[in-house]
């Protein structure tokens, strides 16, 4: 009988397959006193999908655009790596564009509208900066838009989508979907989604979910920070986080989810609650 199973290369070195390791992580407004994300942990693994649940106002984008580097807000403890090249590096450290050129792909609650920039130009800069990055060779506007129709077409999404401006009169399914398109031609290493699902009729979901599944693969990895089970019928989490103060209360598979939708938050908050008193209270007597 066998009693020990063979170890593969990663699992050799525990960090090989971590592409993101969130430690402690407390961040505020910069210019002001506000705390908004007040102690918190997340590793993701390549070839995982996370969902990030929550009521409003718990933190949920405030994290996506810290890990993205806004400058709105400040970090003012923890630690944040992000696996470059088969090495950890401290995310904090680097400007927005180099997070972006290192596979970080935020993906806003509320996308950017660029007028006068069409979505063909924009995406070709975003693209030949990562070229430049990887040493790869650009491309010109002419090889950029065959390679754009491939990938609306990879997506089931209209040509449409190449001449507009960036997000301008675009309804708020379309900017969603338009995210993807996006995420699709970045290939990022990380993509956070900030309800991306949000608005979406039916026929927009099943684009979108579908466009995300197409990008999965075993070397990057996927944030969902939604408010609905819905889409995770469709993007099926590896793990499912409940953010709750700025803090990940609970985690777990996907059943969490469904947990959350039957039952609100109200149960999950009061098990914290009770849990932070208990520790609070040891620590009195201790
Ligand atoms: N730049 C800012 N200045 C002041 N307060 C801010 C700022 N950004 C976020 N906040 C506050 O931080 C808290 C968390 O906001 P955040 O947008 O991260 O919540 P959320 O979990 O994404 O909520 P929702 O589900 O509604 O999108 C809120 O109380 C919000 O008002
Ligand atoms: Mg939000």
């Amino acid at each position: 009988m066998q009693t020990s199973t063979m170890k593969t290369p990663a699992s050799q070195n525990s960090n090989a397959d971590t592409i993101l390791t969130v430690k402690g992580l407390k961040a505020k407004v910069a210019d002001s006193d506000k705390q908004i994300i007040r102690g918190l942990d997340l590793t993701i693994n390549a070839g995982e999908v996370h969902a990030i649940m929550g009521p409003n106002g718990s933190g949920k984008s405030t994290l996506s655009k810290i890990l993205a580097g806004h400058p709105d807000y400040e970090v003012t403890d923890g630690t944040v790596d992000l696996e470059v090249n088969f090495r950890q590096k401290n995310l904090l450290e680097m400007l927005p564009e180099e997070r972006a050129r290192n596979g970080v792909f935020l993906a806003y609650q509320y996308p950017v509208e660029i007028p006068g920039v069409s979505n063909a130009e924009f995406l070709r800069a975003a693209f030949n900066e990562i070229c430049k990055h990887q040493g790869a060779d650009e491309m010109d506007p002419l090889e950029f838009d065959d390679f754009l129709k491939m990938k609306l077409k990879f997506l089931g999404m209209s040509e449409a989508f190449i001449s507009r401006a960036v997000n301008v009169d675009f309804s708020g399914g379309e900017k969603k979907r338009n995210e993807i398109l996006q995420m699709a031609v970045l290939s990022p290493r990380l993509a956070i989604l900030d309800e991306t699902d949000s608005g979406l009729d039916v026929d927009s979901l099943r684009i979108v979910s579908d466009g995300v599944n197409k990008l999965r693969t075993k070397n990057n990895a996927v944030v969902l920070i939604t408010h609905y089970q819905r889409i995770l019928n469709y993007i099926v989490p590896d793990r499912v986080h409940v953010l709750y103060k700025g803090q990940i209360i609970k985690s777990g598979d996907k059943s969490l989810a469904l947990q959350i939708e039957e039952q609100g938050y109200d149960a999950l908050i009061k098990e914290h609650q009770t849990s932070q008193e208990t520790s609070a209270g040891g620590s009195l007597q201790g």
